[in-house]
């Protein structure tokens, strides 16, 4: 479609209110839970057990006035219990804001692709939450192949990628198109938890959502729909700057 005039941009802004105004009428009839078919794949794997989280070393006031999205990272590894630390926060954010979506099936799932964490091999693992454990679901290649995995190279270098998924299809079914927002301000809530977590570990890392979708979907079963990527983080010591 073209739009060439002011009163076709007035026409297509009044069309997308109907469709809001639908969508908002969608939202109030009473909210099921998820059908099975609309649920993603199961997986399976070996299970790493992970431990326990590592206690934050600063608070959040001494840490929060120095956020600021860190690129460029340190070779050091990052330990499980950091790596535990920062899924758990993850985890408890949802869990906590979110419980009735979660009761009706409609679940945001934590993926991460580990580089560089001290007793967890490299590859792509889901996060158990129930049992504090990994379950590995691919492997992952190293060093400059590692960089075919993400649009930007730079966060093929972080130790580890947290990358979060949700059922879009559930969360459809549930809300109407309104179930897409729900799910990435849950996916941005829980991102920015494990980010504040990874701060108060003297961690660095940034929130980004320039993921590949083949990756994720050869690897991680995610066909976009009932296990829809949504938002990664990349956590690692960050680079120490060397005198010039
Ligand atoms: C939803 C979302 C998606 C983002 N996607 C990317 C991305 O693909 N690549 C990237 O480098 N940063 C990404 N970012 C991080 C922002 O670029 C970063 O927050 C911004 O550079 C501001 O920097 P600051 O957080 O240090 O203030 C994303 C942030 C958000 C909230």
């Amino acid at each position: 479609m073209t739009v060439t005039t002011d009163q076709d941009r007035y026409r297509i802004l009044g069309e997308l209110m109907i469709d809001s105004r639908l969508d908002a009428a969608g939202a109030r009839r009473p909210l099921t839970p998820v059908p099975t078919h609309l649920m993603p794949a199961p997986d399976q794997g070996p299970i790493t057990e992970l431990p326990s989280p590592a206690p934050p070393r600063a608070t959040l006031d001494e840490v929060l006035p120095g956020r600021v999205a860190v690129r460029d990272y340190g070779p050091e590894p990052i330990t499980a219990a950091e790596l535990s630390a920062i899924f758990a926060a993850a985890e408890t954010m949802d869990a906590e804001s979110w419980p009735g979506e979660r009761d009706a099936g409609v679940r945001l799932e934590f993926f991460c692709a580990t580089w560089r964490v001290t007793g967890v091999g490299t590859g792509l693992y889901r996060y158990l939450p129930g049992r504090d454990a990994l379950r590995r679901v691919a492997s992952l290649p190293t060093g400059q192949e590692a960089a075919d995995l993400v649009i930007q190279t730079e966060f093929a270098q972080a130790a580890a990628l947290l990358v979060i998924t949700g059922n879009l299809a559930g969360s459809l079914d549930r809300h109407g198109s309104h179930g897409h927002r729900l799910l990435l301000s849950r996916a941005g809530a829980a991102g920015h938890a494990a980010w504040l977590a990874a701060l108060r570990l003297r961690l660095a890392g940034t929130v980004f959502a320039g993921l590949l979708p083949h990756v994720l979907r050869e690897r991680a079963g995610a066909d976009g729909y009932h296990r829809a990527p949504l938002l990664a983080f990349a956590v690692a010591h960050p680079a120490t700057a060397t005198a010039a």
